[in-house]
């Protein structure tokens, strides 16, 4: 479980690491090592027992929202290693969220752990029988596999991102949220129509921990308009 509390904004760096290369590394895995080994928000993950840099993403665009309200039921879409789960549950409180991955994650004490391809058939109903009715918000950090060619992977997002709101139309309560990772450049004129649709409220947002090099960006979506039952 994380420790303590971040305080808000950007942490301050510690002094600077440098990797260098031999001993069999790659460039590319130098280059990954020294931007691990210096980056404020992994030191500050590790002090604070985040399994993830990630955790930071949710914290600031919650501090902002308020979406993760005590007693709040949560689905977490492509949850490992876990900062944000564990987010959701400090937030929250136990046996309120339920979180999937493709990749095996390890138990969070007070979350519903379930490994398995989204966008297999059966996926939405394990989702649905684990959490035991709608959901109040729905939080998806999903990066779909990408291979570099451009075509292939706007379709993998595109694809990713549609059955993220087929799901959401599905489990989220009237009146609940969505946070929702997209990619500029991934169709999201389409996306933001449907979204449009179905929320009262539509806003973009940016955190300071994801990287400025990285397109992903989040839609943060408010007052769900199709109530779903249960
Ligand atoms: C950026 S990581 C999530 C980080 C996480 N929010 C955290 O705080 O630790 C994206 C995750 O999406 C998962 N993922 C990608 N495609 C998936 C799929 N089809 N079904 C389930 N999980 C998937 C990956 O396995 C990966 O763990």
């Amino acid at each position: 479980m994380a420790r303590g509390r971040h305080g808000g904004g950007p942490p301050r760096r510690s002094a600077t690491v440098k990797v260098r290369s031999g001993r069999g590394r790659s460039t590319s895995s130098v280059r990954w090592l020294n931007r691990q080994l210096n980056d404020p928000y992994v030191q500050e993950a590790q002090r604070l027992g985040y399994r993830s840099r990630a955790a930071f993403k949710l914290i600031e665009i919650d501090d902002r929202f308020k979406l993760l309200r005590s007693g709040c039921k949560v689905v977490d879409l492509g949850a490992a290693p876990g900062g944000w789960t564990q987010v959701a549950v400090a937030r929250v409180g136990r046996n309120r969220v339920v979180a999937l991955d493709l990749l095996e994650m390890l138990a969070i004490e007070g979350a519903t752990i379930l490994q398995a391809d989204f966008l297999d058939e059966d996926a939405s109903e394990r989702l649905r029988t684990a959490l035991g009715g709608s959901a109040d918000v729905v939080l998806s950090d999903l990066s779909p596999k990408t291979i570099g060619h451009s075509g292939t992977d706007h379709l993998r997002i595109v694809a990713m991102a549609e059955a993220v709101l087929d799901f959401v139309e599905t489990i989220l309560a009237d009146g609940g949220d969505l946070v929702l990772k997209v990619f500029q450049g991934g169709a999201e004129r389409d996306l933001l129509a449907r979204l449009r649709r179905g929320f009262k409220e539509i806003k973009h947002v940016k955190p300071s921990a994801s990287r400025k090099e990285s397109p992903e960006l989040y839609v943060v979506a408010t007052g769900f308009k199709g109530g779903a039952r249960g």
